[in-house]
């Protein structure tokens, strides 16, 4: 069971402060439908395990951006989630407290509350579920759970905040992970050029712009997973890009041929700002990952049906370049919390 929380009651916290027009997309072509099934959701969906309460997320916040929560005290979530780089780090493999690297590109948060399951292969069922991988991970933030409960325990600002939040002081796993879920289902989208041209303003985006928006959803096909607000189903697909020894979802599925080298398609929110892209950071620009689907990627049987050569002409590819581009949000600078000590 979900409980849906008002945008509009949750702006004050967003990192991008929402607001919603509701004006009606009124553009007379057939594209009106396809149009309105990528317009902004005006609520987040919150578990009835896990309702939204501000302290609770106030809280969360605090967690995320706390560099306790790493053995050596240097990593936060932040360090790998960064707002001010749309929830990413721009790293083609993610950096923790073994600097050797982790076997993954860190993705970005925007809009978590949508596309769970989570991981690149789908590990994590929930938000809840993940917190206690990257803390607890040795080559991420390296922290036991004990330690981080003990070191949390130390400070009054935080044995206060979590009263707040649950009502007394305990300070336990389950907290942590609540609380930190919650403030990551604040991380929403942003209002891009792309929300105004569907709601109805002609001139937000440009004419290639929207070219490039009729071969997303057409010729080139990228909608057949790429769609919706987030543009993302939230599905597993081998796009014929992974090579090596990561065969993705196929971990927990060995018989599914499918599966084998399928990896969760990403959300396009803020894409431009957030390469290089891929599980692995294998592509560095949208011009290569644009040539990538033209080329149609690694032939083989676990390859999606969807992808296969596209014949785009140098036109076609500008068009989808430019679209992609009008779904970065206006900047907007984030806030951060004050950390107790
Ligand atoms: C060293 C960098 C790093 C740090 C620090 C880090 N993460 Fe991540 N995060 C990653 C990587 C890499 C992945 C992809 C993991 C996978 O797919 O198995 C990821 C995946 C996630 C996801 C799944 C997102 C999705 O769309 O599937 C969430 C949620 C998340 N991290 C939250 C957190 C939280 C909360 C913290 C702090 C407790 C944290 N991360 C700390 C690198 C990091
Ligand atoms: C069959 C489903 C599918 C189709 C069709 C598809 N994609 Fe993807 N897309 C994915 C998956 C899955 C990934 C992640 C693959 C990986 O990490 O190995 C991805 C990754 C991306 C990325 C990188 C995002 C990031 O954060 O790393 C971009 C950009 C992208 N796709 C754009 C497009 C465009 C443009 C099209 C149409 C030309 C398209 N996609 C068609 C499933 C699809």
């Amino acid at each position: 069971m979900r409980l849906w929380v008002s945008l509009t009651l949750l702006t004050a916290l967003l990192p991008a402060g929402l607001s919603f027009a509701l004006t009606t997309a009124k553009a007379p072509d057939d594209l009106t439908k396809v149009r309105a099934s990528y317009r902004r959701p005006d609520s987040i969906p919150f578990p009835s395990s896990n309702p939204y309460s501000e302290a609770k997320s106030a809280l969360g916040e605090m967690l995320f951006f706390d560099p306790l929560l790493s053995r050596s005290k240097t990593h936060s979530c932040a360090s790998c989630h960064n707002p001010s780089l749309s929830w990413a780090d721009g790293l083609p493999r993610a950096i923790g407290e073994d600097p050797k690297g982790l076997p993954l590109r860190a993705p970005t948060l925007i809009d978590v509350a949508f596309t769970e399951p989570l991981g690149w292969d789908g590990k994590f069922k929930d938000l809840e579920s993940v917190a206690f991988g990257p803390i607890e991970a040795p080559a991420n933030m390296n922290l036991p759970r004990a330690e981080l409960v003990a070191r949390l325990s130390a400070i009054p600002g935080y044995v206060d905040a979590f009263s707040h939040a649950f009502g007394d002081s305990a300070i336990t796993p389950p907290r942590i992970e609540a609380a930190l879920a919650t403030f990551e289902r604040s991380i929403v989208a942003g209002e891009a050029p792309f929300d105004r041209w569907i709601k109805g303003d002609e001139t937000a985006i440009s004419t290639s712009a929207k070219q490039g928006f009729e071969l997303f959803n057409g010729k080139a096909r990228c909608a057949s997973c790429h769609n919706g607000p987030s543009f993302t189903d939230g599905s597993f697909q081998d796009i014929g890009v992974a090579k090596g020894h990561d065969i993705g979802r196929g971990v927990f599925f060995p018989t599914s041929v499918k599966l084998r080298y399928a990896f969760k398609t990403p959300t396009l929110r803020d894409v431009a700002r957030r390469g290089p892209y891929m599980h692995d950071g294998s592509v560095g620009t949208l011009e290569q990952v644009v040539e990538l689907y033209n080329k149609g990627g690694i032939d083989r049987p676990s390859r999606s049906p969807d992808i296969k050569p596209l014949s785009l002409t140098a036109s076609e590819k500008n068009d989808l370049i430019a679209f992609l581009h009008t779904l970065t949000a206006s900047p907007e600078t984030p806030k951060v919390p004050t950390l107790p000590r």
